[in-house]
C-alpha cells in the first residue's frame, strides 16, 4: 500500500498567537472549556478576542478531565442551541476531545433528524504540552468506564494556536504527565508498523525536544523557551501519530485509566520500560527492526549505541533518568493503587486493552497473557 500523510490544521506557533482569533471569518462561537481556563483569565479573553471580530459566543466550561460521553452530550446540547458556525476548544486533551465529541455527535444528529450539518470551523486552542490532540484525529470519550478512541478525520482541527502563554500556569505534576505523553506519543509512532519517513522525521524532533526541554521545565516553570519547545513537540508527536498511529503503551494505559483514573500521562510513563523490553524482545532473539529503530533514536540523543541491542538498552536506560529526574514512581504500587484491586482488574483490563484502537499497530501482536505481564512488571 502507499503512504498517506495527512496534516489537516493549520497550525499558528508562537507566543502571542491567540491573537488570531481576531482574523477568525464567522458569526456566532461556541467556546467549550473548563472552569480553569475560566479563572486564569484565557476564557475572557478568547471570548473578547472573538467579539472584536464581531462573533457572539456562547460557552460550555463544564469539561472534566478524560470526558465522559454525559459531558460530551452537555456540551452538544449547548452547541446544537447556539447555532455557531465556529467551534473553539480552549483547553488540554480533555477539553479537546469533548469538542471532537461535540463534533462528531452532532454530525450523527443531524444525519438522523434528517436536517443538513454545515460543519463549523474548528479552532484548537491547547493549554498543556501533551496529547497533539489540537492536529489528531483522535478522540478519547470514557463510556461506562471504558476509555473509547474515536478516529475520524472529520473532527481533526481546522486551525490550531499554540501559545504558550496559554500553557503558563500548568501545575508541575501536569506538566510531568503530559511531557511524558508526549515522548510517548512519539516512540509509538516511531515503531508503529504503519510509521513512514514522514512521521519519522516528526517523531525523531519531538524525542530531541523532550529529552532536550522537560527535564529543564520541570525545574524552572518561568523557563518560556523551554515551554514553547515543550508545546512544539507536543504538537509534532501528535502529527506523527495521527499518521502512524500508536502502540499498546496507550492501549493498557486507556484500559487502566479507565479503571484506577490516574492521568493518562503518568499511566503512560510507567507502562513504557516493561513495554520497550517487551517490543524489543532483550530477553530472546531481538526484534531487530524496533531495536535498530530504538538504536537510532539512542544515536540522536548522543547515547552509545554501537549495535542496536546497546542503542536500545541505552535508550531505555535514559527515559528511566529522565523519568527520575522529573519525580516519577517507580510503578503503579507507589501511587496507592492496592495490590488485591489491581490484580482482579488485571484480566479485564487486558482484554480491554486488546481490544483497543491502538494495538494493531504496535510493532509485535501480544497476547493477553503478555500484556498481563507487562501490567505486572509496571507494578
Ligand atoms: N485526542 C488525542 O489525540 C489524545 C491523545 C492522548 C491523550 N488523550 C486524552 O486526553 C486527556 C488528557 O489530556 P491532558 O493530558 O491534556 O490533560 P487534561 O486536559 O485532562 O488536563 C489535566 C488537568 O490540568 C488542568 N489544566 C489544563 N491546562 C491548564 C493550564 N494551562 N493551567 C492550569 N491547569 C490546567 C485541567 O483543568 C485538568 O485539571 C485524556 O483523556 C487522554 O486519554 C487524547
Ligand atoms: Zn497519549
Amino acid at each position: 500500500m502507499n503512504d498517506i500523510f495527512l496534516i489537516k490544521s493549520k497550525v499558528y506557533a508562537g507566543k502571542g498567537s491567540l491573537e488570531k482569533l481576531a482574523e477568525i471569518q464567522g458569526t456566532k462561537a461556541c467556546v467549550v472549556s473548563d472552569q480553569i481556563m475560566e479563572k486564569l483569565g484565557y476564557l475572557g479573553q478568547t471570548v473578547d478576542l472573538l467579539q472584536s471580530r464581531g462573533i457572539s459566543t456562547s460557552v460550555f466550561t463544564d469539561v472534566k478531565p478524560d470526558p465522559d460521553v454525559n459531558i460530551v452530550a452537555e456540551a452538544l446540547k449547548v452547541y446544537w442551541e447556539s447555532g455557531a458556525d465556529v467551534l473553539v476548544a480552549l483547553g488540554g486533551g480533555s477539553v479537546i476531545d469533548t469538542a471532537k465529541g461535540v463534533l462528531y455527535f452532532a454530525r450523527q444528529y443531524a444525519s438522523e433528524k434528517n436536517v443538513p450539518f454545515v460543519k463549523p470551523l474548528f479552532i484548537a486552542i491547547p493549554s498543556t504540552s501533551g496529547t497533539g490532540s489540537e492536529v489528531t484525529d483522535f478522540s478519547v470519550i470514557t463510556v461506562d468506564g471504558d476509555k473509547i478512541c474515536v478516529v475520524d478525520d472529520f473532527i481533526a482541527p481546522d486551525i490550531a494556536i499554540l501559545d504558550s502563554t496559554c500553557t503558563k500556569h500548568v501545575p508541575n505534576k501536569v506538566v510531568v504527565d503530559t511531557g511524558m505523553d508526549v515522548l510517548t506519543h512519539a516512540l509509538e509512532a516511531y515503531v508503529s508498523t504503519k510509521a513512514t519517513d514522514f512521521t519519522d522525521a516528526l517523531a525523531e524532533k519531538s524525542v530531541q525536544l523532550v529529552f532536550a526541554h522537560l527535564e529543564a521545565l520541570y525545574h524552572d516553570p518561568a523557563d518560556a523557551e523551554a515551554r514553547d519547545r515543550v508545546q512544539n513537540a507536543s504538537c509534532m508527536a501528535g502529527m506523527a501519530f495521527t499518521n502512524a498511529g500508536l502502540g499498546i503503551i496507550h492501549s493498557l494505559s486507556h484500559a487502566l485509566g479507565g479503571t484506577f483514573h490516574i492521568p493518562h500521562g503518568r499511566a503512560n510513563s510507567l507502562l513504557l520500560t516493561a513495554v520497550m523490553e517487551y517490543n524489543a524482545n532483550l530477553s530472546g532473539k531481538i526484534n531487530d527492526r524496533v531495536c535498530e529503530r530504538y538504536a537510532r533514536l539512542a544515536s540522536l540523543l548522543n547515547l552509545p549505541a554501537r549495535t542496536a541491542r546497546e542503542g536500545t538498552v541505552s535508550l531505555i536506560q535514559a527515559i528511566g533518568k529522565l523519568k527520575k529526574s522529573i519525580g516519577i514512581e517507580d510503578g503503579f504500587g507507589e501511587l496507592g493503587i492496592e495490590r488485591d484491586a489491581f490484580d482482579e482488574a488485571l484480566s479485564r483490563m487486558a482484554q480491554t486493552a486488546m481490544a483497543d484502537r491502538c494495538t494493531p499497530t504496535n510493532p509485535r501482536q501480544p497476547t493477553e497473557t503478555e500484556l498481563e505481564f507487562i501490567y505486572r512488571k509496571s507494578f
